[in-house]
């Protein structure tokens, strides 16, 4: 007998056709779906490789077909897949009317779903995604591994994007060892993921506040698995995705390369600015580095950054250790 995951796993691939088909041969799926792809300027074979598709607005377009084909409300509504509110016969999808991107395991196979708005609408959030199940934890898993892992393992270097749409776009344009956290912060399970392919990582997050932010949580992640990492902030206003639909793939290769910055010139760059020249400010700046450096584990390698720190900022090793001492004790 099939075992309850393998049925989900059997469900989600069906789903995965389903959508696809819908994407390249429906009507309402060429006009809306396909068109949106192509307003963004992806290409026919890009938007194969990631199997992206199109769930129609009809309330119970694949429910229907799944029910129809014999799978039993009680394991479409474990997929979260469909929905079956209480006191209605019929299940309901749970993305409608919006394009679709399968989530793949390492080895390939189709865990959940990313499922994009089409129009910009307050009211709605712009990408709901499957909910836990019992194949689909959002933590565990990274967007675009299973495309990218030749990639990442060919270059040593696996760049971390934000969103879905980076890691296509970049895809498109030829550079090809990048993932996604997908709108979760960066967890360790995803950090030991890479960790398999390479320990070099190039964060790439939205030039915005919010990818600043989560650009400092994921340097301490990073850190504590004994990653080496660099960061490389985009223009305001600019991600990944916009920013290589502009430029040829070398300029972006080439910005990559040359913005890349080890974490501690990162930090130092975006918190000095904003200390300006108050003092206080400065030191905070100081101790917030110190306290990135907290999370390595090696001490060799702690010594090092110390000692880079000393030199930038013309302060002695000895009171950098000593704050050290101070961060580790609140780390532990
Ligand atoms: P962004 O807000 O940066 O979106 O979220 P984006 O990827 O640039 O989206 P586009 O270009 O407008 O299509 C980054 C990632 O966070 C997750 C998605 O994985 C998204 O790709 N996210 C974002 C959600 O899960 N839900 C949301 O409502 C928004
Ligand atoms: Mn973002
Ligand atoms: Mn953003
Ligand atoms: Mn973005
Ligand atoms: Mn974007």
């Amino acid at each position: 007998a099939q075992t309850e995951r393998e049925l989900l796993y059997k469900i989600h691939e069906v789903a995965n056709t389903f959508f696809q088909e819908i994407l390249w041969e429906n009507e309402e799926g060429k006009a809306i779906g396909l068109s949106y792809f192509k307003e963004r300027e992806l290409h026919d074979d890009i938007i194969k490789k990631f199997q992206l598709g199109y769930s129609p607005e009809q309330k119970d377009a694949f429910t229907k077909y799944a029910l129809e084909k014999g799978y039993e409300k009680e394991i479409l509504e474990k997929s979260g897949i469909s929905i079956f509110p209480e006191n209605t016969p019929t299940g309901v999808d749970r993305f409608r009317e919006r394009v679709i991107f399968p989530i793949h395991s390492f080895s390939g196979r189709v865990l959940g779903f990313g499922a994009r708005i089409l129009k910009s609408n307050v009211k709605t959030a712009k990408y709901l995604n499957s909910p836990e199940t019992e194949i689909y934890h959002k933590s565990n898993v990274l967007y675009g591994l299973n495309q990218s892992k030749q990639a990442i393992t060919k270059e040593n270097l696996c760049l971390l994007v934000e969103g879905y749409m980076d890691v296509i776009s970049l895809h498109q344009s030829g550079i090809e060892n990048v993932v996604a956290s997908s709108g979760t912060a960066l967890t360790t399970e995803q950090i030991k993921l890479i960790k398999r392919l390479t320990e070099n990582v190039t964060i790439l997050f939205d030039g915005d506040a919010a990818g600043i932010k989560a650009s400092f949580r994921s340097i301490d992640m990073l850190l504590a698995e004994g990653m080496n990492i660099r960061v490389a902030l985009f223009p305001d206003g600019d991600d990944p995705d916009s920013f290589a639909r502009k430029h040829p793939r070398d300029f972006v290769e080439n910005f990559i390369k040359t913005e890349a910055k080890d974490f501690i010139d990162f930090k130092a760059e975006i918190l000095l600015k904003e200390a300006q020249n108050d003092p206080i400010k400065k030191a905070e700046a100081i101790r917030d580095i110190v306290k990135s450096i907290g999370f390595v584990s090696n001490a060799l390698k702690q010594e090092i950054f110390i000692k880079e720190i000393s030199t930038n900022f013309e302060l002695s090793e000895q009171s950098l250790f000593n704050e050290l001492g101070v961060q580790k004790q609140i780390v532990q």
